[in-house]
């Protein structure tokens, strides 16, 4: 464990600020040139695409015959060969506030050994902010060393959470979120799952779950999460009764209570 993961993680810094370079340059001229996937408010600029495009062809320079799995061009091969290296991509993870110049938005790069994330990087294209993980070497917001909050009552915490795109579904996810109000010291929705992962990480909250997150939202920042101490729970078979979909990153000190808490407002069933 460490050089390898070390290696990896300077090629996604390197080819994630490259992209965010990209994606902060073109916006002018990208928000004009705007699509839409699953539903009307579901959007794809071209920079999402362009950025893609960028990161994969430097991966194919920097590290060639590794697989890619990206948001909009899919997986590029077969996948990797079991203990070989994958490589997930989220181009542009807050597309609707890039879109409006909200500016909590990220490019999203990590390498995963056999579905576990070894090394990650979120870069912040407005502010140029990097986030870091590398499995068993530790999380970095740029230089800084990240540790998650010393929270110990759900009711004193912090909670952040997204929602999916489709209304029907982001109905039943508002109800369980609802259910949870009243218990937490409040909600926040600042529509970034790569970044509200890291988040938990610098104690900006508490504890975040989202309910059906792809695999390129979350592959960086839960192990940003996870290496800054975080107890994290990626999507899986769902036996815990927090359903196959769920990502859920908290403070050690009040997972149990959250995790409890979520399985009690129907969380895992949205
Ligand atoms: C979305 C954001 C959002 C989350 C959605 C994701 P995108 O990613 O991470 O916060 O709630 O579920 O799809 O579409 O901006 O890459
Ligand atoms: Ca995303
Ligand atoms: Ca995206």
């Amino acid at each position: 464990m460490g050089a390898q993961e070390l290696d990896l993680l300077r090629v996604a810094v390197t080819v994630a600020r490259e992209a965010s370079s990209l994606v902060e340059s073109s916006r002018s001229s990208a928000i004009t040139d705007v699509d839409t996937k699953s539903s009307e408010t579901d959007v794809v600029t071209a920079a999402d695409k362009a950025a893609e495009r960028l990161v994969r062809d430097r991966l194919a320079e920097l590290r060639p015959g590794e697989p890619v799995l990206g948001e909009e061009e899919g997986e590029s091969s077969a996948g990797a060969p079991a203990g070989g290296v994958c490589w997930v991509v989220d181009p542009i993870d807050g597309t609707v506030n890039y879109l409006y110049g909200y500016p909590w938005y990220a490019v999203s790069v990590a390498a995963q050994v056999d579905g576990v994330s070894v090394a990650g990087a979120v870069v912040e294209p407005a502010s140029g902010r990097v986030w870091t993980a590398a499995r068993g070497e530790g999380a970095w917001l740029d230089d800084r060393p990240l540790r998650v909050s010393g929270a110990d009552r759900l009711d004193l915490s912090l909670v952040s959470t997204g929602f999916a795109y489709r209304p029907e579904r982001r109905r039943r996810q508002a109800a369980a979120i609802a259910g949870l109000l009243g218990r937490v010291r409040d909600i926040r929705r600042a529509g970034a799952a790569s970044l509200d992962l890291c988040a938990v990480a610098a104690g900006w909250v508490d504890a975040y779950a989202e309910h059906g997150l792809s695999r390129w939202d979350w592959a960086a920042g839960a192990l940003v999460a996870e290496e800054a101490g975080a107890i994290v729970r990626v999507p899986g078979d769902g036996s815990d009764g927090l359903g196959a979909e769920a990502i859920i990153a908290s403070a050690p000190g009040v997972a149990d209570e959250f995790h409890t808490a979520l399985r009690e407002v129907g969380f895992g069933v949205v």
